[in-house]
């Protein structure tokens, strides 16, 4: 018997605040809730989530680069504010060469103009914004997909 595959999820600063953070923008869902809807397609598309929120930005490069040993096979992150910020989480990502999509609650480009640049959509998979909390199951359906196509 062969383990499902292992698709990580990791979620950026302040989204540990979702539910009570602007809902007008992120809406009501708490992280506990997305995660746990992410969870269970997960179980109905026969693959394994993990999820990691932090708000560092040390940690979350010291998670990616942890991917690799932990047999990750897909990536889904919502890098929140270090998406308009962060050379060193790109790197990493870039490091262990995992594909990855990345996920935003809101529609970024409807916002700020300092929000419309990312140092990760040219090198991701798929970029998913505006969907709200749909969009990490979203991203997680095309995640599984792409496993099930490369494994032929
Ligand atoms: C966000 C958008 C970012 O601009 C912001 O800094 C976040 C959340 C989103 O999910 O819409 O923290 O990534």
């Amino acid at each position: 018997m062969s383990l499902s595959p292992l698709i990580w999820v990791l979620h950026g600063p302040n989204l540990n605040r979702l539910g009570q953070r602007e809902p007008e923008i992120y809406g009501s869902a708490t992280l506990d809730q997305i995660n746990q809807k992410v969870s269970q397609r997960g179980q109905v598309l026969g693959v394994q989530t993990d999820f990691f929120q932090t708000n560092h930005e040390g940690a979350m490069i010291e998670k990616i680069h942890q991917a690799p040993a932990a047999g990750v096979r897909f990536i889904v992150i919502n890098p929140a504010a270090f998406t308009h910020t962060s050379v060193a989480i790109r790197d990493a990502l870039a490091s262990v060469s995992i594909p990855f999509v990345e996920v935003h609650l809101s529609n970024v480009h409807r916002r700020e103009p300092f929000r419309h640049q990312s140092y990760f959509s040219d090198l991701a998979e798929a970029v998913i914004c505006g969907l709200g909390p749909a969009g990490y199951v979203s991203a997680l359906e095309f995640a599984a997909e792409r496993i099930a196509i490369t494994r032929g």
